[in-house]
C-alpha cells in the first residue's frame, strides 16, 4: 500500500510525477477548501513534499498531528517553520550540494552580465541603435575586481571557485569564520567597503533578514555592484531601489525578490541593473537531482532509515 502524503504545490512536473508514482498525494493547490481536504486527509498523513512559496508554519503542522517529515524541494528552507516542526519532532529535509554548480554558474552569470551589461548591449543591437547610433558604451571590467561574499558556505564555496577563474580576488563574511585561503571580514559593512562586488548567498528568513540595508550600500558606494542569489529578504529592497535609481551603487544582479513572482516595476526601467526570475538552480538536470533527492528522503523515512539531508 503506499504512503499517503500532502504536497503542498505543483512545483516540478517530473518531480510531481515521481511522487504520484511513489506515493499516494493529496494536491493541496488543487483543493477548493484548504481546511477541509487537510481535515479529511489528516488521520493518515505522516509526509509532506513541500514546493514553492506558501507556508509550512505551525498552523498547517498542527492541522496534520501525525505529520512526521516535510520533504522540502529546494536547499532554502526560510518558507518552512524550523522551530514549529523542531518543537512537534517534525524532520525537515532539502536538497543541498546537487544545485550548487548551476546556483553558482548564475551568480557568475550576473556578475558578468551587471558588470559588462551583455543583456543591455543585446537589446541595444535588437533595437537597431548599433548602426543609427554606434557603438554600444564602455563597459566595467571584472578581472581583478574583488568579489565579497556574503555567507560563503556550499554554493558560496562553488562561487570562489569560478570567480578566481575569472581573475577575481575574495573576501567573504560569514558568522563563523572558515579555514579557507580567502580574506574575511568581521561584518557586512566591511564586506562591502572592501569589495568591488558584493555577492549574497547566505539563507532567508529571519537571521538575515534586511541584512544588506542601506549602511551596506553606502559602504558597497557609487562604483560597488550588488548581486543577490540568495533570497529578496535579505535586501533592503525599497532602499536598493531607491539606491540603483540614485546611483548611490553602480548596479545589482538579481536572481531573487522579496515577494516573488512580483517585482515592483521600477526595477523594469533601470538600466543599471539585470534582472532574472528565480532561474538559479532552473536546469533539467539539477530540478531532476533536487526532486530525486527529495523523494529520496520520503522514500527512506517511510523505509524507517535515516534521511540523506535532514535539517531539523
Ligand atoms: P549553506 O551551505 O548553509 O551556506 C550559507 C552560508 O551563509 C554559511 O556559510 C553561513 O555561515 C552563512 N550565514 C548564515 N547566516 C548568516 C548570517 N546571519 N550572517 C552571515 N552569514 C550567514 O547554504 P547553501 O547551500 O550555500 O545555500 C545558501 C542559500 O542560497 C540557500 O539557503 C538559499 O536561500 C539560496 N539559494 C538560492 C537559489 C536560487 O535559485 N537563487 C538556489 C539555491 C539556494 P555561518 O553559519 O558561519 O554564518
Ligand atoms: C529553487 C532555491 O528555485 O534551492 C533553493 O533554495 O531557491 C531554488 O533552487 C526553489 O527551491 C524551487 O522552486
Amino acid at each position: 500500500m503506499k504512503h499517503e502524503i500532502i504536497v503542498t504545490a505543483q512545483g516540478h512536473k517530473g518531480t510531481l510525477e515521481r511522487l504520484l508514482q511513489e506515493f499516494s498525494c493529496v494536491k493541496l493547490w488543487e483543493a477548493t477548501d484548504r481546511d477541509a481536504a487537510l481535515k479529511q486527509a489528516a488521520p493518515r498523513i505522516r509526509g509532506l513534499a513541500h514546493f514553492g512559496h506558501s507556508k509550512a508554519d505551525g498552523k498547517l503542522m498542527d492541522a496534520l498531528p501525525k505529520l512526521e517529515i516535510i520533504a522540502n524541494f529546494g536547499v532554502g528552507v526560510d518558507t518552512i517553520e524550523l522551530d514549529a516542526a523542531k518543537k512537534r519532532n517534525i524532520i525537515v529535509t532539502n536538497t543541498p550540494d546537487v544545485l550548487n554548480d548551476c546556483v553558482a554558474d548564475c551568480a557568475m552569470a550576473l556578475v558578468l552580465n551587471t558588470l559588462r551589461k551583455f543583456p543591455q548591449s543585446e537589446a541595444y543591437l535588437r533595437s537597431g541603435f548599433w548602426a543609427t547610433r554606434g557603438p554600444y558604451p564602455l563597459a566595467t571590467s571584472v578581472g581583478s575586481k574583488t568579489l565579497g561574499i556574503l555567507g560563503l558556505g556550499r554554493i558560496g564555496e562553488a562561487i570562489a571557485r569560478r570567480a578566481l577563474g575569472f581573475g577575481m580576488k575574495i573576501r567573504y563574511h560569514n558568522r563563523n569564520k572558515k579555514n579557507v585561503p580567502y580574506a574575511y571580514d568581521a561584518d557586512p559593512v566591511a564586506l562591502a567597503k572592501n569589495s568591488d562586488v558584493l555577492m549574497i548567498v547566505t539563507p532567508g528568513g529571519a537571521g538575515t533578514a534586511k541584512m544588506v540595508n542601506a549602511k551596506v550600500l553606502d559602504a558597497l558606494g557609487p562604483q560597488g555592484y550588488l548581486v543577490n542569489v540568495a533570497r529578496g529578504s535579505v535586501v533592503d529592497e525599497p532602499v536598493l531601489l531607491r539606491y540603483l535609481q540614485e546611483k548611490k551603487i553602480a548596479g545589482a544582479g538579481l536572481d531573487v525578490f522579496e515577494h516573488e513572482p512580483k517585482v515592483p516595476p521600477e526595477f523594469f526601467a533601470l538600466d543599471n541593473a539585470v534582472l532574472f526570475p528565480h532561474v538559479a538552480s532552473a536546469t533539467v538536470e539539477t530540478r531532476k537531482a533536487m526532486g530525486d533527492l527529495q523523494v529520496e528522503n520520503l522514500r527512506l523515512h517511510f523505509a524507517g532509515q535515516p534521511v540523506k539531508t535532514r535539517v531539523v
